[in-house]
């Protein structure tokens, strides 16, 4: 568990479902991750919840009336001492600082309690909020873009930036 200022990281639990539910069934998430039926977000929260191998996915909950707001989590490349990191939230909750406060939370975590060397991330080039965190917020290095590398949600191909901190350059900080 992580705590910050305004928020508690936890493992899910299954009375997180409908608040996840919540999150996924949203347009403007779905603008940048798939919008979800209740079905299907029941199936990928098991996934989530029940991963054995990855305790990094975080439940992110707001401390002020226990409201899980998003997810925030490190897929661990662990032969390559890497991390990639991913977030959504509640657009309810959106543009207050939580997933700056969360995603710092987890990077300082990952870096003082293992020996993963660097922390990445990538974002749709559309996506200027994601963008703001990782460069602004996190400090991390914009490393390249791959051109028409997806299809977004609309159907349009988009290309992708991509970002990373390391070891020395957060020990620097
Ligand atoms: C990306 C996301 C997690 C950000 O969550 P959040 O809690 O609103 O993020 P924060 O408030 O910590 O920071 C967002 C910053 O971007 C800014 N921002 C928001 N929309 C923006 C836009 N369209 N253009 C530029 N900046 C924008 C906010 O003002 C804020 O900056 P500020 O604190 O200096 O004012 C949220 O938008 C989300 O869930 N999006 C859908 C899922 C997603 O895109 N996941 C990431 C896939 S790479």
């Amino acid at each position: 568990m992580i705590e910050t200022e305004r928020l508690i990281m936890r493992p899910m639990i299954q009375n997180d479902l409908e608040d996840f539910y919540d999150i996924f069934n949203s347009d403007n998430v779905g603008k940048f991750v798939n919008k979800m039926s209740h079905e299907s977000v029941e199936k990928y929260f098991d996934k989530r919840k029940n991963k054995p191998n990855n305790p990094y996915s975080f439940a992110v909950v707001l401390k002020e009336n226990n409201k899980m707001i998003g997810t925030c989590g490190i897929v661990y490349d662990k032969d390559n001492f890497c991390g990639e990191i991913s977030y959504v939230f509640n657009d309810r909750y959106w543009s207050k600082g939580y997933c700056t406060e969360a995603c710092k939370a987890i990077v300082k975590y990952t870096f003082e309690n293992s020996e993963m060397h660097r922390l990445e991330a990538d974002c749709a080039e559309n996506n200027f909020a994601s963008a703001k965190i990782l460069f602004e917020k996190l400090k991390m290095n914009f490393e390249g873009k791959i051109r028409n590398y997806c299809k977004s949600s609309d159907g349009k191909i988009i290309g992708f930036n991509f970002y990373a901190i390391t070891r020395e350059e957060y020990e620097k900080r």
